[in-house]
């Protein structure tokens, strides 16, 4: 394993300690103070880029402050890392890999290597068959075992496995073939695999197992529950698997093993993490529900915020500056969760989403070079669509102990126009970030006649920091530019921070303790040999359950 070194601790990068000077120098000034000393603020602290805009106005920062961000990103070779990352360099070094979601998305005449390898034509080459075995499912012309339509389709994955495909479905109903149904199963609680096929015929249900390593506890029991439940309802043929399995896997093996024929399955590479891989093959149920000329038009998005990202100075590069605010609130104001709050019904997953993304890839506390981090990194990512969260937890963002920022989603465009749904969704985005940043004093609420004795429960801080992101309209070609937005940004923390954002290390002990319990919970005698409290929850579950 090559160690990626940086010369400094983060701490004691001069840029570091200027901007924690400029914390204490700057820190008190509200957003009504910064609006006011201003007046271009607004225009002057938002950006545009590859059809996204973004306003990062209402942030606690001046335009000092944030060259001296960029200054620090440059310092810590964001840039360069960027290039390093793009030309296919095995910047996860932990696992000795590539980072190349990039290339799931590059034109077909681009040329990336890995090892001395181009990588897009075999991207390519998957993204046609995909097409092709789409095209098939969608027509009509592939049909199940006893010769019936499929018309089913039934995701089983978790994680990077699931999450993507999930948001991406939901984000783009509008958009995908309403004749066929599609579900999603990937909690090893026998209640979901149960609860998403009771009303589905087995003759005209597609099962797609995705899993990057083919070896995960939940999608393999699922697995093979899906294979038991068809066979079941197809006459206990095991020659139906092949016309109602199909594998998304980098384990060829691994499938061959399932039963599932390897001509049968997509593959991707090890270059591409699970929370990355929503563009990769694990897209397929995406590409079977809006076809494949919409699936293009998704990476085509990809691709546009990649260009950005590569291309764009820092001052105008959406992913670093929200990367940067992100910085700044996170280690300077010490916010410890982030909401993103979209105001469109369709991304109902985004924020589920994107807790992955953000939260596997940089809650980290090891530094590249191995030592333990000084600093704080993710922060808790959060939330819910607008209107409804308004409705529930919006009360702690306006007036708890703590800033939350705040990501605003939006768009110009419903999918559905009805009547004057879009401008009272979008007229509450404005009038949150407006509340947020400039609340109400207390002069400002007893001049409305408020009695004394409510003045403190009704007036607004405000100086809360928050960000809008704008669009057009969500459709396929947005979503990947706003999912490649959050690529980037979960990228430049990454690198600011000094971690790996592409491995989750913290992920394997939880699984390893559960396997060895799993056996001990059918044992006849007590357990003993963990702690007196996991002991007690295992004899305790063990001489209640059922069987
Ligand atoms: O346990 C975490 C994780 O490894 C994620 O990183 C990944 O997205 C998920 O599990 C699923 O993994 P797989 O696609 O290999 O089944």
């Amino acid at each position: 394993m090559s160690i990626d070194t940086t010369d400094l601790s983060l701490l004691e990068r001069p840029e570091w300690t200027a901007l924690a000077a400029r914390f204490e120098e700057t820190g008190t000034a509200t957003l009504r103070d910064l609006f006011a000393s201003d007046p271009d603020r607004g225009s002057e602290l938002s950006a545009e880029g590859a059809g996204l805009f973004l306003d990062y106005s209402k942030n606690r920062l001046d335009r000092k402050t944030i060259g001296m961000l960029i200054a620090l990103a440059e310092a810590c070779g964001l840039k360069e890392r960027t290039e390093r990352m793009f030309t296919g360099e095995k910047i996860n070094i932990t696992e000795d890999r590539a980072v190349l979601h990039v290339a799931l998305r590059a034109p077909r005449d681009a040329v990336i290597e890995v090892d001395g390898v181009n990588v897009v034509p075999a991207v390519h080459e998957v993204l046609d068959r995909m097409a092709d075995f789409s095209e098939k499912i969608r027509s009509g012309a592939w049909t199940g075992h006893t010769g019936k339509r499929i018309r089913n389709v039934v995701n089983i994955g978790i994680g990077g496995s699931d999450l993507g495909p999930v948001m991406a479905y939901e984000a783009l109903k509008p958009f995908s073939d309403r004749s066929m149904t599609f579900r999603f199963v990937s909690n090893v609680d026998g209640n979901d695999f149960a609860e998403k096929t009771r009303d589905l015929c087995p003759e005209e249900t597609l099962f797609i197992i995705s899993s990057k390593t083919f070896t995960t506890l939940e999608t393999m029991t699922n697995a093979h529950t899906a294979r038991d439940w068809s066979l079941a309802g197809l006459g206990g043929d095991d020659a139906a698997v092949a016309k109602h399995f199909v594998a998304v896997s980098t384990n060829a093996k691994g499938v061959g093993d399932f039963g599932i024929d390897t001509d049968n399955m997509f593959g991707f590479w090890d270059w591409v993490g699970g929370r990355y891989s929503m563009d990769s093959a694990i897209g397929l149920s995406t590409m079977l529900a809006i076809g494949p000329d919409h699936f293009r038009d998704l990476l085509a998005g990809f691709h546009e915020m990649d260009v950005h990202f590569r291309t764009a100075p820092l001052e105008e590069n959406l992913p670093a500056l929200l990367g940067l605010v992100g910085i700044w609130n996170r280690n300077f104001l010490g916010c410890d969760t982030v909401a993103v709050l979209p105001y469109d019904n369709e991304l109902c997953r985004f924020s589920a989403y994107l807790q992955q993304l953000e939260m596997e890839s940089n809650g980290k506390h090891a530094t590249l070079g191995g030592d333990r981090v000084g600093w704080d990194t993710c922060p808790v990512i959060w939330g819910e669509p607008g209107t409804n969260g308004q409705h529930a937890f919006y009360q702690m963002i306006h007036q708890g102990t703590k800033p939350v920022p705040c990501d605003f989603i939006c768009f110009c465009e419903p999918a559905n126009p009805i009547g004057d749904h879009q401008d009272k969704l979008v007229s509450n985005v404005f009038a949150q970030a407006e509340a947020l940043a400039f609340g109400k004093t207390e002069a400002e609420v007893k001049a409305e006649g408020v009695p004394d004795a409510l003045l403190p429960h009704k007036e607004f801080d405000g100086n809360r920091p928050t960000n809008v992101i704008m669009a057009q309209k969500l459709d396929p070609r947005t979503l990947g530019r706003l999912v490649a937005l959050y690529e980037h940004k979960v990228f430049t923390q990454g690198t600011i921070w000094g971690i790996n954002s592409f491995d989750q290390w913290g992920v394997e002990l939880g699984k390893v303790l559960a396997k060895r319990i799993i056996p001990q919970l059918s044992q006849s005698d007590p357990v003993t040999d963990h702690d007196s409290s996991t002991n007690q929850l295992i004899n305790r579950y063990r001489t209640h359950r059922l069987g």
